[in-house]
C-alpha cells in the first residue's frame, strides 16, 4: 500500500459546535449537478431533501424540474422521461450498469450518496481524491520501477489502487460559475462538493451533534438533584 493518507481539511460542520455552511452546500450541489452527475447517481437523495440547503418550496420545485427522471405515461403505461418533482430521487445518468461500464473504461461510477461514509475518513478522502491528481513521486518510482498508469486510467496518490478509471473531474478554475459570487477555484469547488456529499451521506450530522448539549445539561441537572436528595435523605444520620 503506497497511497497517501487524506489531507487535513476543515469544514464548518466539523467539531462539537459545527454547523452546515448552507451557502457552501448550495455551491456543492451546483458542482455535483454540473460536473459529477454526468457519471454518478445520488440514488438515496430526493429533490425534496434540498430544502435542508435553505431552499423554499417553490425553489425546490424549480430545482427538481431541471432534472429529467424516468416515468410512466399515465394513459399508455409506456416508459417515458419527464421533469423531476420534489418527491423524485436523483436519477442515474446511465440506463444500466453495462452502459455505465461501457462509458468509463469498464469501471462503473459508484453512487455517491453514501461515499463519504463508505471510505475511511471519507470527507477528507473525497477532498484529497479530487485535488490529488498528478504524477507518481520520485520515491514511488524508485521503490516500484515497474509501476505505470495504463492508458485510460489516471494516477492519484490518494486512491488505494493509485490508478483509477475517473479522469480528474474538477480541472480548471471557473469550471462552474457560482451564483453567490464565490471565486470558483479548483480547490473551492472540490471543498464545496465534498461538503455537499458529506451532507448527502449524513444529513442529520449537525442535528445529531446538537442533540448532545441538552442531554449534557439534563444530566448535570439530574446530578445536582441527586446530590441534594442524598443529603436530604441521610441528613438524620449522624
Ligand atoms: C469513482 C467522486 C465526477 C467517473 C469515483 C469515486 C468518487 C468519485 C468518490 C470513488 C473513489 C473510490 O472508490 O474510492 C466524483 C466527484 C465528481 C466525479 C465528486 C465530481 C466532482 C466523475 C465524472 C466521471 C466519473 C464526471 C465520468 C466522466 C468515475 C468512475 C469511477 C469514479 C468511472 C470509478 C473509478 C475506479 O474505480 O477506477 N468518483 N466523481 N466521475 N468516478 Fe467519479
Amino acid at each position: 500500500e503506497f497511497h497517501k493518507e487524506p489531507k487535513d481539511v476543515s469544514f464548518a460542520h466539523d467539531g462539537a459546535f459545527g454547523k452546515w455552511d448552507k451557502a457552501q452546500l448550495q455551491r456543492g450541489y451546483q458542482v455535483y449537478k454540473e460536473v459529477c452527475a454526468a457519471c454518478h447517481s445520488l440514488k438515496f437523495v430526493a429533490f425534496r431533501d434540498l430544502a435542508d440547503l435553505g431552499y423554499n418550496e417553490d425553489e425546490v420545485k424549480a430545482l427538481a424540474a431541471e432534472w429529467t427522471v424516468p416515468g410512466i405515461d399515465q394513459d399508455t403505461g409506456e416508459a417515458i422521461t419527464r421533469p423531476g418533482t420534489p418527491i423524485d430521487y436523483f436519477p442515474s445518468p446511465y440506463p444500466n450498469d453495462i452502459a455505465a461500464a461501457a462509458g468509463n473504461n469498464n469501471a462503473i461510477p459508484p453512487d455517491l450518496s453514501l461515499m463519504t461514509k463508505a471510505r475511511p475518513n471519507g470527507t477528507a478522502y473525497l477532498y484529497s481524491l479530487l485535488t490529488g491528481y498528478g504524477e507518481p513521486s520520485e520515491e514511488l518510482k524508485a521503490k516500484y520501477p515497474d509501476f505505470s498508469t495504463p492508458p485510460g486510467l489516471s494516477f492519484n496518490e490518494y486512491f488505494p489502487n493509485l490508478n483509477l478509471a475517473m479522469a480528474q473531474p474538477i480541472v480548471i478554475d471557473d469550471q462552474v460559475s457560482y451564483a453567490d459570487g464565490t471565486s470558483a477555484t479548483v480547490d473551492q469547488m472540490a471543498k464545496d462538493v465534498t461538503a455537499f456529499l458529506t451532507w448527502t451521506a449524513e444529513p442529520s450530522l449537525v442535528d445529531r451533534k446538537q442533540t448532545g448539549w441538552p442531554v449534557l445539561g439534563f444530566l448535570l441537572f439530574a446530578t445536582i438533584l441527586a446530590y441534594f436528595s442524598k443529603k436530604q435523605i441521610w441528613s438524620a444520620v449522624k
